[in-house]
């Protein structure tokens, strides 16, 4: 077990080997940061064909941020590529890769029982220090952590997409997160470059304009004109996966079913049944093919 004192002298962990569950496009983006900033990363998904995406998708956004960064010294860009993909390791054994890590961090699919099966799956087999975290938009940090029985080592670590762009992350403290772990997740935050904030967000806008009749690219438009968005809701759906905003829109459906931001959307219904996630499968609200 390895420990450390902050400098504010509160115990946090040190975290050193990470491992990101969930390849996709917040999980990918999380161990891009996660490898520039020096910890040994591995990323877990379910299939190596998958895996091999993520890492092709982890290197092009490296040489994005290098082609902005280090414009003038290309060695040093070159230094980064290398050192990103060295500190980035594969597996789709998620039960071996978290045997030697200080923190995992689930960024798979937004379902509660999923998630849950994953975490006490885990709980079994990863080392008594071991930090959990889930990255959650919409689901209850402490219903996920129930199915563990490490409930003072777990925490939210929500980040935002596109990771290594956005810089702000929330950090979710349950009321049973120990200080430590809180004061841990909020260390690596900062580590990872990023401004941790412990609060929770909501999609206000992206909810009233997939319910809203006018049309989607005069609402998008009028966002971004109007009001300083760098994208429209629509655009920011497609951006952000519509699978992934339905989760959302029915989780909270099911809590709150008499709020009327919550009602069903036939479009995005629709859309999510024809596969049309977004940006990631070519076609959502708009065609990206
Ligand atoms: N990786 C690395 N660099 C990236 C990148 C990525 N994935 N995306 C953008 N960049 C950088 C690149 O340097 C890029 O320049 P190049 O195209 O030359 O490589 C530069 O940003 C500019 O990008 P763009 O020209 O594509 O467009 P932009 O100026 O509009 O910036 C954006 C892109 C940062 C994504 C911006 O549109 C934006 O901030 N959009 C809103 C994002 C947002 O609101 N995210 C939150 C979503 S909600 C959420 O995440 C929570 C949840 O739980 C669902
Ligand atoms: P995604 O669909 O892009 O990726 C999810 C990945 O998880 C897929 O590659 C899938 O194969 C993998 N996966 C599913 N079940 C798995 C399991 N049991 N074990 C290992 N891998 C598994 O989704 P995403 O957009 O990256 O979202 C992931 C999480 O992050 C969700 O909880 C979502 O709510 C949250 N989130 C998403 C965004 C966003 O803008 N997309 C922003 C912040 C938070």
């Amino acid at each position: 077990v390895r420990r450390g004192f902050s400098s504010s002298a509160v115990r946090s962990v040190v975290i050193k080997n990470v491992t990101i569950i969930g390849g996709g496009l917040m999980g990918a983006g999380i161990a891009q940061v996660a490898a520039s900033t020096g910890h040994s990363v591995t990323l877990v998904d379910t299939s190596d064909d998958i895996l091999k995406k993520s890492v092709k998708g982890i290197e092009g956004s490296v040489k994005r941020v290098v082609k902005k960064k280090f414009a003038d010294k290309p060695e040093a860009g070159e230094e980064l590529i290398q050192k990103v993909l060295q500190n980035v390791s594969t597996s789709t054994d998620a039960g071996l890769a978290v045997r030697g890590s200080d923190l995992v961090v689930e960024a798979i699919v937004e379902n509660l029982k999923i998630k849950q099966d994953l975490f006490a799956t885990l709980d079994k087999l990863a080392p008594a220090h071991t930090i959990f975290a889930s990255n959650t938009s919409s689901l209850s940090v402490s219903d996920i952590a129930s199915s563990t029985s490490r409930l003072d080592r777990f925490g939210g670590l929500h980040f935002f997409n596109p990771v290594p762009m956005m810089k702000l992350v929330e950090v979710i403290g349950t009321s049973a997160t120990s200080q430590e772990t809180f004061d841990s997740l909020m260390s690596f935050s900062k580590v990872l470059g990023k401004t941790p904030v412990s609060c929770k967000v909501r999609f206000t806008i992206i909810i009233v304009a997939v319910s809203c009749h006018a049309s989607k690219e005069d609402i998008d438009i009028a966002m971004k004109l109007g009001a300083g968005y760098p994208m429209g809701p629509f655009e920011l759906s497609d951006y952000v996966g519509l699978d992934t905003i339905k989760f959302i829109m029915d989780g909270w459906s099911a809590m709150d079913p008499d709020n009327p931001l919550f009602a069903q959307s036939e479009l995005l219904n629709k859309l999510v049944a024809e596969g049309k996630y977004g940006k990631k499968t070519g076609e959502g609200f708009y065609k990206y093919k």
